[in-house]
């Protein structure tokens, strides 16, 4: 039984700072951030995005009314979700009007939470190849204005439609795990903004991924020649490059500039959109897919997955024959051409903007060509709505 990613969809808001401007801003050299962070541009999400919103509108990109009727099970991957209790995937099950015999779940474990999910959705759909699962990485990435993450920040979401027969990938039961209680990077209860320890965090993402690959070659008997290309979870595009060239010393430099060759396309759409936590790995993937000409199916490709607190993981897709056909990159391009480009006043006072958290209400006007929006606030709960 072959299991695995059928569908991608991905969203991100209408607006961004451009990175060169933002480096201007805050008196460092553009080239810092461009080049020393691999970054051109960074999504700002309006007050009325939020990851609930933007998880519906990556995946309303992408199902079709059979694929909701099929679908029992949703699970959102966030570490920037809106409620303590309630589950996101509640909210966004019955936005985009699935199946009501469903599965909705959150799961939470910062940027690696959403392989998680898709280990549990394939999981799911081997045991059940009828049916469909929904996995959803959405996150809003805030470290806060003036703060030494703040050029790593980016909003987005990448919906994944998991199938028996996939038409994109097969996900391969070759999963590598590796957990550590390290303090690089959270946020209490009490804050909106994420506590990080830089540098640590940077050294503790390559020692993970040095604890997994060597763990999975090990256990598979693999090596990096088996693999066409890597994907990695890029907070920031340099970081996924530090960790290739952490690997890189294994194979020959003929076989080194190839693999250098597709994480150049792998990180493109990361490099316009900035972190989105959970789902930066699969837009590095969908970026990959959609950039690289040299692909062909059959061929393997590694994914890294970290999240800080830390969980690593390696494991590795297959690419299915006529995989690009699954592929809608033209709803990417407009995506990431018909954005905004924001002042630095407008970033900022965007970044401030929050619905009320007394118990007043506001109501927020309608967004111009937005699928699913945060229509405003009541009696402390989130109101929601679809635009035609
Ligand atoms: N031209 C070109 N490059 C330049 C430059 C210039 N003018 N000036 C500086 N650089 C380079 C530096 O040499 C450096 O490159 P290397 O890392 O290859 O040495 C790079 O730009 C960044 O410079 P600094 O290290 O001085 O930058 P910084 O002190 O501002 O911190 C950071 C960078 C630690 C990533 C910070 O942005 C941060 O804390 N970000 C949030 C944490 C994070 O993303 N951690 C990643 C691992 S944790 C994770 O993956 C989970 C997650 O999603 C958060």
């Amino acid at each position: 039984m072959e299991v695995g990613i059928d569908k991608l969809g991905f969203y991100t808001p209408q607006y961004y700072m451009d990175m060169a401007d933002l480096a201007e801003a805050r008196h460092e050299a553009p080239g810092k951030f461009l080049k020393g962070l691999g970054q051109s541009k960074m999504a700002v999400a309006p007050i009325t995005q939020d990851p609930v919103t933007l998880a519906c509108n990556a995946a309303n990109n992408i199902l079709t009314d059979e694929d909701r009727a099929a679908i029992d099970y949703v699970i959102v991957g966030s570490e920037s979700g809106v409620d303590q209790s309630k589950a996101m995937a509640v909210y966004v099950h019955d936005l985009l009007t699935i199946n009501p015999f469903a599965r909705a779940i959150e799961i939470k474990e910062a940027c690696y939470g959403a392989t998680a999910g898709l280990q549990a959705a394939v999981d799911h759909v081997t045991r059940h190849p009828e049916r469909k699962a929904l996995v959803i990485a959405a996150d809003i990435a805030r470290y806060g204005l003036a703060s030494s993450g703040e050029a790593t920040q980016g909003a987005g979401s990448v919906a994944m439609l998991i199938t028996a027969n996939p038409r994109i990938a097969t996900v391969n039961d070759d999963s590598v795990y590796f957990s550590g209680d390290i303090m690089d990077f959270w946020r209490p209860n009490y804050s909106d903004t994420a506590k990080v320890v830089g540098k640590y965090s940077t050294e503790k993402y390559l020692e993970f991924l040095d604890q997994v690959w060597s763990k999975y070659k090990e256990r598979t008997e693999l090596t990096l020649d088996d693999f066409e290309a890597i994907c990695f979870h890029l907070p920031y595009t340099k970081m996924g490059l530090k960790g290739l060239r952490q690997l890189l010393p294994e194979v020959s430099e003929t076989k080194a500039n190839e693999l250098l060759e597709h994480f150049e396309n792998s990180r493109e759409y990361n490099r316009q959109v900035g972190n989105i936590y959970t789902g930066s790995l699969y837009l590095s993937l969908l970026s990959l897919l959609e950039q690289d000409e040299t692909l062909t199916s059959g061929d393997r490709i590694g994914m890294f997955s970290y999240g800080s607190g830390a969980v690593g993981e390696f494991f590795s897709l297959t690419l299915q024959a006529n995989y690009k056909e699954a592929l809608l990159p033209e709803i990417q391009q407009k995506l990431l051409t018909n954005r905004q480009s924001l002042s630095l006043s407008a970033y900022e006072e965007m970044f401030q903007e929050t619905l009320p958290t007394d118990g007043s209400s506001q109501y927020l006007s309608e967004e111009p060509n937005v699928v699913y929006q945060v229509g405003g606030i009541e009696e402390h709960k989130r109101l929601y709505q679809k635009n035609n």
